[in-house]
């Protein structure tokens, strides 16, 4: 009798339905990045109030995640490479749990300061290692809207945070807001305990043989010699040091991740993810449940339109949806501005503040953000790739911080028309920089990716 053959009998109906549940899986990560980052807003009105904090207190409290994940995301970057995607999102997963339910039972300042920075160190980290396990895992053709999913997941995080908020708003528990972000951890934790490790970082730390099995695993019945071969050449070369990474021929690369992480926080987008009540009152809707509503409808457009986006990332290709993306984020920032001019007069302002806020955040969403995630999964070399992710990850957690700190100064220091008119600056040099320096990735493999940067230096 023969030996058993292993034979992946009926795998190629299953293909596209594993790759998307491996991928949702990793996806959770960037619920919580969302969630955790949302939730402050909300939970802040009554933590202020049960330990009577001061306006310095205050801002420790709310900066503190954003604090621990520049940090982390700055520090982490050989931990991907060194102990392999898989088990840092596992890691994550445990920060994710624990941050959460210290957070929800603090009953002093310093442990809820302390529990917020440790959620931080887990956001920071699982940034970019959610995008990068799920682009190394994904079929070129289904690259986009795989890890398309990962920047609608931090967006459904923003959202449910908003409601949860919401929901908790009336009995006042933060505890509860707080703690509830340990269960999407918990099954973060559980779903990465049964995935597969990533099939090309395996094959980075020779464990040949594993790799194999779990590309085969992830594709099917679908030959994947080709594909095999291709991850193999690409490993020949460079050593996946910071001197390595520095090289001329990066060079181009590493701009293009550093400047888009600049301009994806540069262009402004937490200062309506974070202050949208804020901005909407100065525009003339005074009432807090009115101004709380508007945000609301903010998350959701982000969310849809981050849909939308996903749906068009492998079809229309990346440099398309990011150019007019950034068109429009910057017509309704400039629009914004004419509105607080108040050359169309204050009834107008209301209208076009609330019209331009929902276009922003529709031009964002099928744009710079969730290109920004994808293109810095996808045009660094495989030896090199967690180590640049974690530079470009780290730039846009900096970039958060600086605008999140300066904006509510801005507006008192240049007023609104200053601010928004700043921004809309800022978003313009952001089309140049794409036009002439984002290549385009849809269709291409990794490795194909890799070899157009090599022949471009
Ligand atoms: C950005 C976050 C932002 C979120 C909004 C992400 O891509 O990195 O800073 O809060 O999008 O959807």
């Amino acid at each position: 009798m023969k030996p058993p053959v292993h034979q992946p009998t009926g795998e190629h109906q299953r293909r596209p339905l594993s790759v998307i549940i491996v991928a949702g899986i990793a996806a959770l990560a960037g619920l919580l990045f969302g969630y955790d980052t949302g939730i402050i807003s909300g939970a802040i009105l009554f933590i202020r109030k049960d330990f009577a904090l001061s306006a310095g207190t205050e801002g420790l409290v709310v900066s503190a995640v954003l604090f621990g994940a520049t940090l982390s995301s700055v520090l982490s970057g050989r931990l991907a490479d060194r102990l392999g995607r898989r088990t840092v999102l596992l890691i994550a997963s445990m920060f994710f749990i624990v941050g959460s339910i210290t957070g929800a039972f603090a009953t002093s300042v310093t442990v809820l300061v302390i529990s917020r920075f440790g959620l931080g160190l887990a956001i920071g980290v699982a940034s970019f290692t959610a995008p990068l396990y799920i682009s190394e895992i994904a079929p070129p053709n289904m690259r986009g809207r795989l890890v398309g999913l990962n920047q609608l997941a931090i967006t459904l995080g923003i959202l449910l945070s908003y409601v949860v908020d919401f929901s908790f708003a009336k009995s006042g528990q933060w505890n509860w807001m707080i703690g509830l972000g340990a269960v999407p951890g918990l099954l973060l934790a559980l779903g990465m305990f049964f995935l597969p490790e990533s099939p090309r970082w395996l094959l980075l730390r020779g464990q040949k043989e594993k790799a194999r099995e779990v590309l085969q695993e992830v594709r099917g019945r679908s030959d994947v010699s080709a594909e095999w071969n291709e991850i193999q050449e690409t490993l020949k070369g460079e050593k996946g040091t910071w001197r390595e990474l520095l090289k001329p021929w990066l060079r181009p690369m590493l701009i293009v991740g550093v400047g888009l992480a600049f301009f994806q926080q540069f262009t402004g987008i937490n200062t309506v993810i974070y202050y949208a009540p804020t901005i909407f009152q100065l525009a003339g809707f005074h009432s807090n449940s009115t101004s709380i509503l508007a945000t609301v409808g903010v998350g959701l457009v982000n969310a849809g339109m981050t849909v939308v986006a996903i749906s068009l990332m492998d079809r229309v290709g990346r440099r398309p949806l990011l150019l007019i993306g950034l068109t429009g984020m910057a017509l309704s920032l400039f629009a914004l501005t004419l509105g607080f001019s108040g050359v169309l007069g204050s009834g107008a302002l209301k209208w076009i503040g609330l019209l331009s806020l929902m276009d922003y955040v529709a031009s964002f969403a099928i744009s710079i953000g969730p290109v920004f995630w994808l293109i810095i999964s996808e045009i660094y070399p495989l030896r090199l790739r967690g180590l640049a992710m974690s530079l470009a990850t780290g730039a846009n957690w900096v970039c958060n911080l600086i605008v999140t700190f300066t904006f509510l100064l801005l507006i008192q220091a240049w007023g609104p028309t200053g601010t928004f008119g700043l921004l809309g600056v800022i978003t313009l040099a952001a089309i140049p920089f794409s036009y002439f320096l984002v290549p385009e990735t849809k269709d291409r493999s990794l490795e194909q990716i890799e070899h157009d940067v090599r022949l471009k230096s």
